[in-house]
């Protein structure tokens, strides 16, 4: 069976959208793929229950429809997890423009039966950026708005050169047939979804870009509706251009100098150079994993530029330290006595990462070993911090009794991003979170150069470093603009395994900004700990502390619940917690997928 659909009440929402979404030709012409347009229905914006899904050879998790069933037909046809990863993202390109694409970034993380695979596909801040990069003409940061929607923000793309290497050590399918499906579906054309709608109509800066405008709206600048075929001639052909040249049809030539010709000629430029792009794929990708022992598991993530892997394993590791309370979960969600330890941990784990997290080729981890801020005695004494109320917010620890001479970066916004989780036919999985920053990046379109319709966005990721260089006291941020420097990330995409037999257990991760790490963190929690499978754990409402104020999500936590929290000191704010997480667990019997319902996403396989 082609996905495994077990609640009736889903595949009556699923008819009723159906109504709303008809699939283009399904016909194939001479593809080696043979990759057909599915119907599919899009899941409407708001939170849409979804049932999990069952399955026993592969299982593929992505934020839309269109994508997961890209991945889906690239298994089928023999590909592996990570040709299926990249078909996924290519048609995300196009489907999900909003939260990821060729003009942006992504980390992978690729599972071969034997050992963890690490890919760093993070853009780089051009090489004529400097600490300065963000400031006024008066040495102010300008407002982190302006500072997003300019040539300013925006970061050498990583994307597709990192996939490329990724494809030639792990990919069975030939690069171009990993194409097919994003080229047919932006020739073709394909429904504009509910939430790809509100997205487009919401944003007024996005209709200031002259190819984004002519793409997305119409004459009186309302965005194409719900239902209306967007088809995308300028990727298409960026796409097959890719598929048969390689990397150098996007790194070089007329797409790297569409792309500065754009940033530079904004009305807030920026200063990267086509030098910058064609420098870009010639490096190695590849990374160390961290892997780090939970109770029985042992669960890997990505190092630096990321913060997510060693936040989350700090929040878990001091949680170990704290006497666990008699009940925490209950009635669906958490306690508010396992709440209040969590966002106490929370608070301890981001003061660390806005100290110490940023790129390592730039900074050193305190003595030398990021795995000192994960040290089982160092994170004793941040436990020791945690008492019966609120401590308010934390200051950043000592590991390694190493003192910083970093300045704290404050938090800054951030929401775009996505996340695929793959566990192919062999049993190898992928768990990859890639993004263009905030939702619609830069806000800056490229046709690469076509002069066709259409294009990519590119990403804002450079506003993920410290606008500012230094703290109030003169110290300099580890995340400040540095030229070729990553930005620090939150990305979290998680393998979890067996801590004996190494056998996979999980892959995991979701989008969110800095809240990802706590999404993905409470997924981990979810199925490890509360014995959920992955689409409860992944229903769980939200929390979030990022060392200030707790959130929670609006209309998810019964009242008695946060005056508990607010008894214990705790300052509430309940709002909208998007988190995008997708997972896949294996079974005894094959694997079981979920898919967050306050987003599109679905997972398919046989
Ligand atoms: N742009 C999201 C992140 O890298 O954390």
């Amino acid at each position: 069976m082609r996905q495994n659909v077990p609640l009736l009440s889903f595949l009556l929402s699923l008819s009723l959208t159906l109504l709303l979404f008809t699939g283009c030709d399904t016909e194939s012409e001479e593809r080696s793929v043979g990759y057909s347009i599915p119907e599919q229905p899009e899941m409407p914006t708001g939170y849409n229950p979804k049932p999990g899904w069952e399955t026993s050879e592969f299982a593929v998790a992505a934020a839309n429809p269109l994508a997961t069933d890209a991945g889906y037909q690239i298994i089928r046809a023999g590909g592996s997890a990570v040709d299926a990863a990249i078909a996924v993202q290519m048609v995300l390109t196009l489907v999900e423009p909003q939260s990821s694409g060729i003009g942006g970034g992504a980390f992978l993380m690729a599972w071969d039966g034997s050992e963890v695979h690490a890919y760093n596909g993070r853009e780089t801040a051009p090489a004529a950026a400097d600490e300065n990069h963000f400031l006024d003409e008066d040495g102010d940061p300008i407002p982190f708005r302006d500072a997003v929607r300019s040539g300013l923000s925006v970061g050498v793309p990583g994307t597709i050169a990192m996939l490329k290497q990724a494809h030639e050590r792990h990919g069975t399918l030939d690069w171009a047939d990993l194409f097919e499906p994003a080229i047919i579906l932006a020739e073709e054309g394909f429904s504009i979804s509910p939430r790809l709608h509100m997205l487009l109509d919401g944003d007024e800066a996005l209709r200031n870009d002259e190819i984004a405008r002519a793409l997305y709206y119409d004459e009186n600048g309302d965005a194409h509706p719900v239902g209306y075929n967007l088809q995308n001639p300028a990727l298409a052909q960026i796409l097959r251009n890719v598929a048969e040249e390689g990397v150098d049809a996007f790194y070089t030539g007329a797409t790297p100098e569409d792309i500065v010709a754009r940033i530079t000629s904004h009305e807030r430029p920026g200063n990267m150079t086509v030098e910058d792009i064609e420098n870009y794929p010639n490096q190695e990708f590849a990374t160390e994993a961290m892997c780090n022992d939970w109770r029985s598991y042992r669960i890997c993530g990505f190092p630096p530029p990321s913060s997510g892997h060693i936040a989350i394993m700090q929040m878990l590791g001091i949680m170990e330290h704290l006497e666990a309370p008699e009940v925490a979960f209950s009635d669906s969600i958490p306690t508010a006595e396992w709440l209040h330890q969590y966002l106490e941990s929370a608070k301890l784990a981001f003061a660390d990462r806005n100290q110490y997290v940023a790129d390592p080729n730039f900074v050193e981890a305190p003595a030398g070993d990021w795995h000192s801020l994960m040290d089982p005695d160092y994170l004793a004494t941040r436990a020791e911090l945690i008492g019966e109320t609120s401590m308010g917010s934390a200051d950043p620890g000592n590991p390694a009794d190493v003192l910083s001479h970093y300045g704290v970066m404050q938090e800054q916004p951030d929401k775009g991003t996505s996340h695929v989780s793959i566990i192919d036919k062999d049993g190898n999985s992928v768990s990859m979170t890639m993004t263009i920053e905030s939702g619609w990046g830069s806000r800056i379109m490229s046709d690469g150069g076509t002069g066709l319709p259409g294009g990519f966005h590119l990403n804002n990721e450079l506003t993920d470093m410290s606008l500012s260089p230094m703290d109030d006291d003169g110290n300099p941020i580890a995340n400040r603009v540095e030229p070729n420097k990553r930005p620090r990330s939150s990305m979290s995409p998680t393998l979890i395994f067996d801590g004996e037999t190494h056998d996979l257990v999980a892959s995991v991760g979701s989008p969110g900004g800095a809240a990802i790490i706590h999404y993905t963190a409470k997924a981990i929690v979810g199925m490890l700990d509360w014995g959920l499978n992955a689409q409860e754990a992944i229903d769980v409402p939200n929390f979030a502390n990022f060392n200030g104020p707790s959130a929670l999500e609006e209309d998810r936590f019964p009242a008695d619940l946060i005056q508990a929290l607010e008894a214990m000191g705790h300052e509430i704010d309940t709002r909208a917690l998007t988190s995008g997480l997708q997972a896949i667990q294996v079974t005894e019997t094959g694997f079981f997928g979920g898919a967050d319902p306050r987003r599109e996403g679905v997972v398919m396989g046989d």
